[in-house]
């Protein structure tokens, strides 16, 4: 039988693992209440949309239809008819429909008529034959009752033939009254929670009154997010039933144009369900990790992922402004990491290469030593401490199981790496392999998967010389030594945020401990160019992940979602840090699985929240809805970067860019240039999330400034960064550059042959006898 580990996986399996039954396959549909997984395939009924078999009653049949009867399709029939003008009418309540049936070399053109109203001609030809595809459909209906039509034209594409049409299931979505159909504002095919355009909360004039608007939907469930462009965001997900498709099957990942809200599916081959990511020294994203794939035999209607654990999938530069020629390639056979890692962080280092830390051997949820992955490993390959491209132990990663998947990790301006884990920090020195271990986080609370918190490194400034200070926020107390079902959904967050200065001074004086206005677990914390932080997504409750505690919404393990950000200004006084003034509320969930990050614009982008194994439209649904959090500096005149910074800026450089300042700023004005490293958001996790104050001067004639690149690579790793421009508070539009000297992180041949040649591809695949080589 196929086996699998989902990223959380269900309740169900606790019970069948101390029953010692089967595992369902993780991403094979499993009917509710059955332990039998049947093939991953378009058709899906999601939690809360309903089925109606070809030989439902609802549907009627006029013209000639005949009857057949298969194991591949859904409820054994399928009703098929090769007579033009023959016709199959369904009326359903609710807010979306979707058509299933085959897809073959005889299949013709149908129309579709939903209300009367003709909304497509259908051409579901295909080569090769295909079972339970999504013909058609629409999600956008207002709520109430409706009528659809499908009417076969009895023509064929390139052929005077007649043409096939056939009908094996129609899946509705109810939808809710209020927070479905009367959104229907919107001209795209989604479903409420997947588009939409409206303000939630737009207030008059207070000039520091943030805005919040929903507009736009993210296709794929929004997992992982990263800005790849000054027009594109990346959105990675694992493999699940996405409205998006590519290749006639759902997508799992997509670009999202920032500017137009519009899609561009992306051809993903393993499984990135859990990955991690950063950008490489000279620009090129990887997504790193994941989780196996399950069906052993690729079937037709499978979407054919291979096993993701070993993944590490690149995404070289995007340029383009369509993104049109922008895809993600992998090739497992050379372009892997050396052992399985479900969960892991991926972090810059000052040489431009990536440290993978941590993460489990295989899928599952709390981490424990069975299937721990206690190392780090780089990409690409090194050879170091005699490791010739192998993994490294790391004593942490064993002293603080279990919470302590998705480390929270940052490159410091001495070099070395920042590491937080479960209730444990310290210091890495990973050129010589020493660890420093700092005090632990106080009051017992955790800060990693499953009792997801969120660090920040907070800006660096040249004004205290770059001395690094932390910020860990939110969590969970929840024993992490517990079963799932001694945990409820509805055990309280942690409000707690801890900072500590890393100097020997800092260090001894320890964590300085304050709280938030709400608790939070699964929190997103998003620097902003003035050096501002904006806490947002999260429940009051409960801790990560779905389908393991008691007390779930629906699959969610947490509950209370959290719907007001709170800001919080790390260099006001203690006590004073914190405000949720003039910050609007959102009404959107953002539980497991949602992320944030500020935009080339300057605003926040907020998406996601699934606690979901698949897509359901049941509470807690899956969520493709995007909120944009817009900081009061978006209202007014802003500074403008008038001439465009080179390309490359390297350490120790100066340069002369000319700026239009906003009008009342002239007169010694607060100048301040942000050089930000955005990051890579997945699991409230800000991998290489940065903001270096550059040393800048602005010249008499009030437009000229002269700023200098960062000192060094520890301050800033090479690679992509915006430079924002702050003149008394209001920051301009990001400008990208890549810092360094765009020259790839250098490339150990001998560490990646030795890597290649003493690992096996996707070994964890090839264990259970899968296929699953991304090259095949
Ligand atoms: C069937 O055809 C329609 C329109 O030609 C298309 O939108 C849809 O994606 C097709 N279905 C599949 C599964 O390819
Ligand atoms: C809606 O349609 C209009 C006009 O066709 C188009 O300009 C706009 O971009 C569309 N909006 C979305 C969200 O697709
Ligand atoms: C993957 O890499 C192998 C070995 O280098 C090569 O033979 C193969 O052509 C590559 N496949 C693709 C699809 O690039
Ligand atoms: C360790 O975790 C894995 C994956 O969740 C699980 O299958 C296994 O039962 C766990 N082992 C122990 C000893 O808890
Ligand atoms: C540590 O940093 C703080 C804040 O910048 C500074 O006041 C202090 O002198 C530093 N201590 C040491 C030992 O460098
Ligand atoms: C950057 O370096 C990586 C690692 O060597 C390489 O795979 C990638 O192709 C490089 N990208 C560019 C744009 O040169």
């Amino acid at each position: 039988m196929a086996r699998g580990f989902s990223c959380a996986f269900s309740f169900a399996l606790n019970i069948l693992a101390v029953a010692g039954a089967k595992e369902p396959a993780w991403n094979g549909h499993t009917t509710h209440g059955s332990t039998t997984p049947s093939a991953f395939t378009p058709y899906y009924v999601a939690p809360g949309t309903k089925s109606y078999d070809s030989s439902s009653p609802f549907v009627h049949y006029s013209g000639k239809w005949k009857e057949s009867f298969s194991p591949g399709y859904v409820h054994n029939t399928i009703r098929s008819t090769s007579h033009p003008d023959a016709t199959a009418t369904f009326s359903f309540i609710g807010t979306g429909v979707e058509w299933f049936g085959n897809m073959g070399d005889r299949h013709g053109l149908a129309d579709v008529y939903v209300d009367g109203k003709k909304l497509q001609t259908v051409d579901n030809y295909s080569a090769t034959p295909l079972k339970q595809q999504r013909l058609f459909w629409k999600y956008d209906l207002p709520f109430g009752k409706h009528h659809m039509k499908v009417v076969n034209t009895g023509t064929r594409r390139d052929s005077k033939n007649k043409g096939l049409l056939d009908v094996d299931a129609f899946v509705v979505t109810y939808g809710t009254k209020t927070n479905r159909g009367q959104l229907a504002s919107s001209n795209s095919s989604l479903p409420a929670n997947m588009r939409g355009a409206m303000n939630l909360a737009e207030s008059p004039s207070m000039v520091d009154t943030w805005t919040l608007e929903q507009k736009g939907s993210t296709g794929v469930h929004a997992m992982q997010l990263s800005i790849i462009s000054p027009s594109h965001a990346i959105i990675v997900d694992k493999v699940e039933h996405n409205p998006l498709t590519i290749d006639g099957h759902p997508a799992w990942a997509a670009l999202y144009n920032l500017n137009t809200h519009a899609l561009k599916p992306l051809n993903v081959k393993s499984n990135s369900f859990c990955a991690g990511g950063t950008f490489l020294g000279n620009g090129t994203l990887i997504n790193v990790g994941g989780n196996p794939v399950v069906e052993d035999h690729t079937a037709a209607a499978d979407f054919g992922d291979v096993d993701g654990l070993q993944g590490v999938r690149i995404f070289e530069p995007c340029e383009s402004d369509d993104a049109s020629d922008c895809d993600i390639y992998e090739n497992h056979s050379r372009i892997r990491m050396a052992s399985p890692r479900w969960y892991n962080t991926v972090m810059r280092l000052q040489d431009g290469s990536a440290m993978i830390i941590g993460g489990s051997k295989k899928g599952g949820w709390i981490n424990n030593a069975t299937v721990n992955n206690p190392t780090v490993e780089y990409w690409p390959p090194k050879d170091i401490h005699g490791s010739n491209g192998l993994p490294v132990h790391l004593k942490f990663l064993e002293d603080t199981l279990n919470s302590n998947l998705f480390p929270i990790a940052f490159l410091l301006p001495d070099g070395k790496v920042f590491m937080a884990a479960n209730q444990d920090a310290m210091i890495y020195d990973w050129e010589n392999n020493k660890e420093r271990r700092l005090p632990q986080i106080p009051n017992g609370v955790r800060v990693t998967y499953p009792m997801a918190g969120t660090g920040l490194l907070l800006p660096l400034s040249p004004d205290n010389g770059y001395t690094p200070e932390v910020l860990l926020c939110g969590g969970s107390t929840v024993d992490d030594t517990k079963p799932g079902y001694e945990i409820s959904s509805q055990d309280p967050a942690s409000a707690q945020c801890v900072r500590m200065v890393l100097n020997d001074s800092g260090i001894s004086a320890g964590w300085q401990v304050e709280q938030m206005p709400e608790a939070r677990t699964m929190p997103d914390s998003v620097l902003l160019p003035t050096g501002e932080i904006l806490i947002v997504n999260g429940a009051g409750t409960g801790i990560s992940g779905y389908g393991n505690v008691l007390h779930q919404v629906g699959a969610s393990n947490a509950d209370n979602p959290v719907f007001t950000p709170a800001l919080y200004n790390p260099s006001a006084p203690s006590g004073q840090r914190f405000s949720s003034r003039g910050l609007p509320t959102s009404n959107i969930p953002r539980l497991y699985h949602s992320v944030a990050t500020l935009t080339p614009d300057g605003d926040v982008m907020i998406a996601g929240s699934n606690p979901n194994l698949d897509r359901s439209e049941v509470k807690y649904g899956t969520e493709y809805r995007v909120e944009w959090f817009r900081p009061p500096y978006m209202r007014g005149e802003r500074p403008e970067w008038v001439s465009k910074a080179p390309r490359l800026f390297d350490y120790g450089r100066s340069m002369q860019v000319e700026a239009k300042l906003q009008l009342g700023a002239v007169h010694g004005p607060d100048v301040k240039v942000a050089l930000m490293d955005l990051g890579f958001v997945t699991h409230a996790v800000h991998a290489n999330s940065r903001l270096v104050y550059l040393v800048t001067s602005l010249a008499d004639d009030g437009k000229t400034l002269t700023i200098s690149a960062p000192p060094n690579a520890n301050i800033y790793p090479p690679g992509p960064g915006w430079l924002y421009l702050v003149v008394d508070g209001v920051s301009s539009k990001g400008m990208r550059i890549l810092i360094g000297d765009g020259k790839g992180p250098k490339v150990d041949d001998a560490a990646w042959e030795n890597m290649l040649s003493k690992t096996a591809v996707d070994q964890y695949e090839k264990e259970k006898g899968g296929k699953g080589d991304g090259s095949e």
